[in-house]
């Protein structure tokens, strides 16, 4: 465990988050300095040619003196942690340009390559296990490019420190550091955050999915490796919850032990209050297993059906004021799911909200939901439906809105990922980020809660 602020004085204004390793070292800390050496021993590979370490890479949103009096300190990402990072040339990428960009493979990283997510029932029985297998491993790998943050106390900066995680609970404590409540002057806003409930939704959970993605072709040299999804469409139950799949489970919520993802447990767990991120989070106590209770919560009695999923892309407008959880006629807020996708206008739990609810147990808990391996699937699919849209509307970056939600300006770096991404620039085909998906023909008629006509077949996707 690093213990961070040793020098607490400094670290009033230079504290801590996915981070690199390398950028929490007492020294990189102090400096505000994130620019670590690349294997040629210069700082963001620059003798190579990869990249530069650069003063102000970040995206200042507010202008000058117009900085409000907030003290939460992902805010301005990652302006508060640094003021240098490395900017990457071309095809490089990564914390110290060491990496490509999403897409691309190779030690120059001209290769480009597109893998293909399929549905998880695509897969063949052997695929299935290797995707499981995989997880397993992300699971119960050490991650050594990253370390997560921990406080004991948000208010005391000398609370703050750096642990060790596995691949996997880096994934899961990217999301949940995101969504902690933001704070300002001292007390929290629930209503806001960093990935959810504004135009940031889609484009930040695309690039932790991506993140994900990466770790695990990294970590099992398996650059083909792709996510699977769930189409969730019309499904009476969740068809994918038996021990074959995702796992079943019992009254209690407790996953069967003979299941493949029974023996895991939830970083953050029991942490869902506002004044501490995530603390001690490897310590095996404080974590407990995975729950799930698909179809018994009052509130979600159903999954979205073919017919909302073909009524939330029928919003053109990729998001609208006031850009939050009762934006009307909005595709972001419908596919987020506070909005009846058929109208538009009434607020409903539905689409992406409802499935987390539907499913129950961690998934329920949204924080700390990414816990669960059915939330990549699940947020795949969302993705899916991202995609779709901007497919038809031929969505770039220019249709990402200008908005007042904090963190979600369109030139704001997404919280926490390094090296910056600029939400609006997640607004592109996903074949610029190096996959697609399949075009899975699910019939309404096997499936079927609803009496429809006719399959729609889903719109072919470029690849
Ligand atoms: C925080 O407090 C200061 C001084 O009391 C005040 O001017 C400012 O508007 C407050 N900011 C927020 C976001 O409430
Ligand atoms: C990036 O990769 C593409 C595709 O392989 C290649 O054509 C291009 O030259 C590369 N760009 C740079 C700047 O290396
Ligand atoms: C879904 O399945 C679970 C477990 O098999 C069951 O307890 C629940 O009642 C079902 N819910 C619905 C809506 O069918």
């Amino acid at each position: 465990m690093i213990l961070l602020c040793t020098f607490l004085t400094l670290c009033l204004s230079a504290v801590h988050s996915q981070f690199p390793r390398a950028c929490t070292t007492d020294e990189a800390i102090r400096r505000k300095s994130c620019c670590p050496a690349w294997k040629d021993g210069s700082p963001c590979g620059s003798l190579s040619g990869r990249g530069q370490c650069r003063n102000w890479v970040v995206f200042v949103p507010f202008a000058a003196g117009k900085v409000p009096q907030y003290d939460d300190d992902r805010l301005d990402w990652p302006h508060h942690y640094y003021d240098k990072t490395c900017e990457c040339k071309g095809n490089y990428s990564g914390f110290n340009c060491g990496d490509c960009r999403y897409g691309y493979h190779g030690e120059k990283c001209d290769r480009k390559k597109t893998v293909v997510r399929r549905e998880i029932r695509e897969l063949s029985l052997l695929e299935r296990k290797r995707v499981f297998s995989y997880l397993a491993l992300a699971k119960t790998t050490k991650s050594k490019d990253f370390v997560v943050l921990t406080t004991g106390d948000r208010h005391h900066r000398d609370t703050y420190r750096f642990v060790d995680a596995t691949i996997y609970n880096v994934f899961a404590w990217i999301h949940y550091y995101s969504m902690k409540p933001i704070m300002m002057n001292s007390s929290f806003d629930w209503s806001r955050s960093y990935a959810h409930q504004g135009p940031a939704f889609p484009g930040w959970h695309r690039l932790g999915l991506l993140f994900l993605e990466r770790q695990i072709q990294l970590l099992t040299s398996d650059e083909d490796f792709a996510l699977p999804y769930y189409d969730w469409r019309g499904e009476k139950n969740c068809s994918i919850c038996t021990n074959d799949f995702m796992g079943d489970n019992d009254v209690q919520a407790i996953l069967n032990p003979y299941s493949y993802f029974a023996s895991w447990s939830s970083i953050c767990s029991g942490y869902n209050y506002d004044d501490a991120y995530c603390p001690v989070v490897e310590n095996e106590y404080q974590m407990e297993m995975l729950r799930r209770k698909p179809g018994t919560d009052p509130l979600a009695d159903r999954l979205p059906s073919f017919q909302d999923v073909e009524d939330t892309l029928k919003w053109r407008d990729f998001d609208r004021p006031p850009y939050n959880s009762r934006a009307r006629r909005s595709f972001r807020n419908a596919l987020e799911g506070f909005l009846r996708a058929s109208d538009g206008l009434t607020l409903e739990l539905n689409m992406h909200n409802l499935v987390h609810i539907y499913l129950g147990g961690t998934m329920s808990q949204v924080p700390i939901s990414s816990n669960d391996p059915m939330f990549v699937l699940h947020h795949c699919y969302i993705d899916k439906i991202f995609e779709l849209w901007i497919a038809k509307y031929n969505g770039t970056p220019n249709t990402y809105p200008d908005n007042n939600q904090l963190g979600q300006g369109p030139n704001e770096c997404s919280t926490p990922y390094f090296p910056c991404y600029r939400h609006k620039d997640l607004l592109r085909k996903s074949t610029d980020f190096g996959y697609t998906y399949s075009i899975y023909e699910k019939s309404q008629m096997s499936q079927g809660q609803e009496q429809q006509e006719e399959p729609q077949p889903e719109p072919q996707q470029e690849v």
